[in-house]
């Protein structure tokens, strides 16, 4: 694992998108997996940057995102399509038909994660994966569990996860109560990983997920299974450390 502690949110975001950028530079017709959340949003702002000064080019890129609300219609403003539209794929070169979520309408959960699965096998896989970590662990949207799930499925979000997200929702009882993920085995079988944390509140998830056992009962411990893991955190996601 290569670690890297910076001083705040606007250093690890800045870090973040030049490992991204190198990517996309390096094969301009790389899978990304992409995340949503408060983490990554600041990533995505300088990669809009850049592209507009005309240093990426994504026309050949193909993105993958990790999860979706499940029973949530696309144009919610709450959608992770609906994210991805506002903090990237509509301030860039990248063709909408390379870029894909799980499809959040559709609640045939069967179907909508065996078609996703297929999907990202089909584009040969994710060349590197971003992730953000849940304030109990969770990695996309693998929730705390007994055990790791291989593919993608759908979950029943965590209390604890309801309560984090629906500081982006005009009620609580608007969060939706599942949503469509991709597993750990299809987030391990990305070539690279790059995970972020950010603020204080990461910072007991991140330490547990570095130095705890590995467990599906903090699902990012995982990672130090991946032979090619970065751990970009803050000084507050990285507080648990040093205690
Ligand atoms: C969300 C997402 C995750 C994200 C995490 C942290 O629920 N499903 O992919 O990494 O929780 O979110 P944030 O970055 O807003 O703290």
């Amino acid at each position: 694992m290569n670690l890297y502690k910076v001083k705040d949110y606007q250093a690890l975001s800045k870090k973040a998108a030049s490992v991204l950028a190198a990517q996309v530079i390096l094969k301009p017709d790389a899978v990304l997996g992409l995340a949503t959340g408060s983490t990554p949003a600041e990533t995505y702002a300088y990669l809009r940057k850049w592209h507009e000064d005309g240093i990426l080019d994504f026309s050949e890129i193909k993105t993958v995102n990790l999860d979706e609300y499940k029973g949530i219609a696309k144009d919610n403003s709450q959608s992770y399509y609906t994210f991805m539209k506002e903090h990237l794929f509509d301030h860039i070169n990248i063709k909408a038909q390379n870029t894909f979520i799980p499809d959040g309408e559709d609640t045939d959960s069967n179907s909508v994660c065996e078609k996703y699965e297929a999907q990202i096998m089909q584009l040969g896989g994710v060349d590197l994966q971003l992730l953000g970590i849940g304030r109990n662990g969770h990695i996309g949207f693998n929730e705390p569990s007994d055990c790791f799930m291989e593919h993608c499925h759908c979950v029943s979000l965590a209390e604890s996860t309801i309560e984090a997200n629906k500081r982006f929702f005009d009620r609580a009882e608007d969060v939706p109560k599942q949503a469509y993920t991709m597993g750990i085995g299809t987030i391990m079988k990305a070539k690279k990983i790059l995970l972020l944390a950010s603020g204080k509140e990461k910072a007991k998830a991140l330490c547990q997920a570095l130095r705890g056992p590995v467990t599906p009962g903090l699902p990012a411990s995982i990672l130090r299974l991946h032979k090619d893991v970065t751990v970009i955190a803050d000084e507050d996601a990285w507080s648990g450390m040093e205690l």
